[in-house]
């Protein structure tokens, strides 16, 4: 069974996400959660550090900080990144290599051969925009599977494609990129 570093961006699907943390460590996985300071203001990391028993952090500045580098001490713990929900955002931060926040900056420090799955969530118009379009191919790129967003009933109202992946699909993935 794998340590598995889930980052979770602020998004309307981020309850599926906390779904997917649980998913996992009944699985067997070790599942260390990292969310961005919006997506903490959404769910409290109490909440994954209760349904993974492990860790989550927000930041590695004031009072997020749980280690003396985090960002490090995540990335040499990973053996799996699994981004899910993924915003707009952070796809923006990752395609561009910026580290915003300290679920960008654990991308970073993670070594290339560590796999990576990136599980977007929006608005239809938002994945429909040519910038997260042309983000999203170049994560494709560099080395990041993408699990399509599915279609139906958006929380903002609107019916189309953006709707974060099933927690059981995206468990399948892991499972399968884990060649477990
Ligand atoms: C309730 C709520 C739900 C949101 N859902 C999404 C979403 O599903 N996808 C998205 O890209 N942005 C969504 N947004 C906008 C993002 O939260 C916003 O772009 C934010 O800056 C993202 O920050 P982060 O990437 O640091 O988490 C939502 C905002 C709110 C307030």
């Amino acid at each position: 069974m794998s340590h598995i570093v889930l980052g979770c961006a602020a998004s309307a699907a981020l309850h599926k996400g906390a779904d997917l943390a649980s998913k996992l460590t009944q699985a067997g996985h070790e599942v260390r959660c990292v969310l961005t300071g919006h997506a903490a203001q959404l769910i409290a990391p109490q909440h994954f550090e209760a349904l993974t028993g492990q860790p989550a952090s927000v930041a590695e500045f004031g009072a997020g900080r749980r280690t003396a580098m985090d960002h490090i001490d995540l990335s040499e713990w990973a053996e799996l990144l699994l981004f899910a929900p993924a915003s707009a955002n952070l796809i923006g931060n990752l395609a561009h290599g910026l580290g915003a926040d300290l679920v960008s900056t654990v991308a970073l420090a993670t070594p290339q051969d560590v796999p990576r799955i990136l599980c977007p969530a929006m608005n239809p118009h938002m994945l429909a925009n040519p910038a997260v379009a042309r983000n999203l191919d170049q994560l494709r790129e560099d080395g990041w599977q993408v699990v399509e967003p599915g279609e139906g009933h958006m929380a903002c109202g609107v019916k189309g494609r953006g709707r974060l992946a099933e927690p059981a699909q995206i468990v399948e993935v892991v499972t399968k990129v884990l060649g477990a």
